[in-house]
């Protein structure tokens, strides 16, 4: 493709994506794809072609074959798992982006890449109120970064242990602590890091669905007293499930006292932070080793822009580092290689996206945005708490609402059954798109608030809906 014709064919595929995102606002797509499983893979060649296609008929694919296959997760009505915005000005970032098609492996090879990060990270930072010491890279997801804390968490109790004989060295065993209500990705990041099963430790939960601190001491003594090493706590703030906020203050103590690495899993919660009002849910955050926030999460940033902190960049490097010949350049000693704070050594250009992001609305509109979405919560939580037969289980932190709806005469099974049945019935006729989870051992329906065009009058329609559903599938 010369860069005339990319330009027609750009020109064609701006005008697709901003059709699209208009025809979302009217709301006429089905928010879930109707495809069944294997749908599309029937429809497409089983070869890639031996001859050029014209663009064209790519694009008419796009329509034809694509689009009913996607679920649109920035349709107004969109209330699953979370907010993952991808503004516009944010896509034109990441366009920006592959089009430059650089590729960060040092700073020579990439100087803006590297110092926009160092700049679009600080300013991150100093929006969420957090102090200058810590510092931040870019990652691709929450998953990746909790990854790298516990790595990081190991190689300090261990005193740099995979220099040595790493896993293998024959050490007492480490060992995790989260909560019960902890993301999937914690567990996998303690299991891909060496940790063991046996030494995760999920901790018991209170009445709010925060990791309860008695619990946790005492899981920490029993481990002591067994000849184990305790290693790291993971604190969450803004669990999956509920947007429940582990009290890190607390938790902090106990860190310094027991000389644990604490990582804060922010990926949703942490955006919150934005709002002064809300900082006194991460009370004690900065005693954290290291913190991830989504920015593609609630921040409109198009996916993925994760933002992982860290309190001492000296030892992140330490534990990351490899420096081959050929990545050697004289510039090494006065420039962050961002190659040594991760774990890929290829590096996209996602800082752009965030720059573009936070430059074309300003920190003022993204507050005001968060705060439309606290209030819609609330709004939902009430009208939900006064309907007869509908409960609100869990306390509305933020913008996740969690319900379940109990009319008289049925067990707990079927009201579980009962759950997901309407759950799905909503998702199926496409008008909005929810997700159903287990909180305190029985399936209840999270409604996540957040999309960049939901606004009151959406979350309206869709508690009619609901109600519609939840009768019809009772009968
Ligand atoms: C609390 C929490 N942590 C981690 C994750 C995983 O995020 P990612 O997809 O960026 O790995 C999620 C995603 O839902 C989350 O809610």
């Amino acid at each position: 493709m010369t860069p005339d014709e990319f330009r027609r064919a750009g020109h064609a595929l701006v005008e697709w994506v901003a059709a699209y995102r208009e025809r979302l606002a009217q709301g006429d797509l089905p928010v879930q794809s109707p495809l069944r499983p294997g749908e599309l893979i029937a429809k497409l060649p089983a070869a890639a072609p031996e001859q050029g296609e014209p663009m064209e008929r790519i694009l008419a694919d796009l329509d034809a074959l694509i689009l009913p296959g996607v679920t649109h997760w920035q349709h107004p009505r969109f209330f699953g798992y979370f907010p993952s915005g991808a503004s516009l000005t944010s896509v034109l970032g990441d366009m920006v982006s592959t089009g430059l098609g650089v590729v960060g492996l040092n700073w020579q090879a990439g100087p803006a890449l590297t110092e926009l990060e160092q700049v679009t990270t600080d300013w991150l930072r100093d929006l969420l109120g957090l102090p200058a010491e810590f510092s931040g890279v870019i990652q691709d997801t929450a998953s990746a970064a909790t990854f790298v804390a516990l790595v990081c968490a190991r190689e300090r109790a261990s005193d740099y242990g995979a220099s040595r004989g790493g896993l293998q060295g024959g050490g007492v065993p480490l060992v995790v602590y989260t909560s019960a209500q902890a993301h999937s990705s914690v567990e996998k990041a303690a299991l891909l890091a060496g940790f063991g099963r046996m030494h995760v430790r999920a901790i018991e939960l209170d009445a709010d669905f925060r990791l309860d601190v008695a619990a946790l001491e005492a899981a920490i003594r029993r481990d002591r007293a067994a000849g184990l090493a305790p290693c790291a706590i993971v604190a969450t703030c803004g669990t999956t499930a509920t947007t429940a906020m582990d009290p890190i203050a607390s938790i902090a103590v106990i860190a310094g006292r027991e000389r644990l690495w604490l990582h804060v899993d922010g990926a949703m919660g942490g955006n919150a932070m934005l709002l002064p009002e809300c900082r006194h849910h991460w009370q004690g955050i900065e005693a954290a080793d290291s913190i991830v926030i989504n920015p593609h999460k609630w921040l409109t940033v198009a996916f993925d822009c994760s933002l992982y902190l860290v309190r001492d960049a000296q030892h992140l490097a330490r534990v990351m580092s490899t420096n081959p010949s050929y990545l050697q350049t004289p510039m090494d000693r006065q420039v962050r290689n961002y190659r040594d704070w991760g774990i890929p050594l290829g590096r996209r250009f996602r800082a752009l996206k965030l720059w573009f992001a936070l430059r074309e609305q300003g920190a003022e509109s993204l507050r005001a945005r968060l705060r439309r979405d606290l209030a819609n919560a609330q709004w939902l939580a009430g009208e939900v708490a006064a309907a007869p037969h509908w409960r609100v289980i869990a306390p509305v932190v933020l913008q996740t609402v969690c319900i379940r709806y109990e009319p008289p005469g049925r067990s707990a099974e079927e009201l579980d059954e009962h759950a997901r049945r309407w759950t799905q019935a909503v998702n199926d006729s496409g008008f909005a798109y929810l997700t159903p989870a287990v909180v305190g051992g029985r399936w209840i329906t999270r409604i996540s608030i957040g999309m960049e065009l939901t606004e009151r009058r959406h979350v309206a329609e869709l508690w009619g809906a609901i109600q519609r559903a939840a009768e019809t599938a009772a009968t």
